[in-house]
């Protein structure tokens, strides 16, 4: 598949709810999306955009559909180091195990490199969640540590544990385990 990445636009947000199940609730939307309220929440991304936030989105394009998305948030802190540019994703179900993440995941990478956000890319992978440390691998980042989450906890209330894989951008790859 041909992958490539576009910023979200609002007529994005049906594909978005189509290509949503339970994996992408419980490990990276949070809840069961609308086409409505993911029109405001693209909405609300572009109006905090304009007022400075550096969290930007984009659909992930498989030969000319929209089968996922992928975002970047400097302002992730949670289990993190300063620097770290925080990567996150979700892929269509019928899109999956064709290196879709991995792939979208190094065009972001190579898209934020020579742009001034942080030092490298940052990717949390719960540890109940072995595909998304799988596309951390391929896509090329190193295994720093593991980290419990002072933020989110599973049904449990116990506190999240990430696997954090982190990947220096260009120029700065020896600074990696700094
Ligand atoms: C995680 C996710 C984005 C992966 O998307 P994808 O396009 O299938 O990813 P890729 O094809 O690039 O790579 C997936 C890898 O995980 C592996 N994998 C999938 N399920 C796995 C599992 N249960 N245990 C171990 N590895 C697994 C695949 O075999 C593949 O590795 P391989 O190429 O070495 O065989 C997708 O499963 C998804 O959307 N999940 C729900 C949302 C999510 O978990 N987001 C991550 C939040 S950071």
């Amino acid at each position: 598949m041909d992958i490539a990445l576009r910023p979200l636009l609002i007529e994005d947000a049906a594909s978005i709810v189509a290509a949503e199940d339970d994996e992408t609730v419980r490990w990276f939307s949070g809840g069961r999306s609308t086409v409505e309220g993911t029109r405001a929440y693209i909405g609300r991304l572009c109006e905090d955009a304009a007022a400075g936030s550096p969290k930007r989105a984009f659909g992930i394009w498989g030969d000319g559909e929209c089968v996922g998305t992928i975002d970047y948030d400097p302002d992730v802190t949670d289990a993190l180091d300063p620097g770290d540019v925080n990567i996150s994703y979700g892929v269509a179900p019928w899109a999956r195990g064709q290196g879709v993440a991995s792939r979208a995941v190094v065009l972001l990478c190579e898209f934020l490199e020579g742009r001034d956000v942080g030092r490298r890319a940052a990717i949390r992978a719960d540890t109940r969640n072995p595909a998304s440390a799988r596309v951390a691998q391929k896509a090329g980042f190193e295994e720093l540590r593991e980290a419990r989450s002072t933020e989110e906890a599973g049904e449990d209330g116990v506190p999240v544990v990430f696997r954090v894989f982190v990947r220096p951008f260009a120029g700065q790859r020896q600074s990696c385990a700094s």
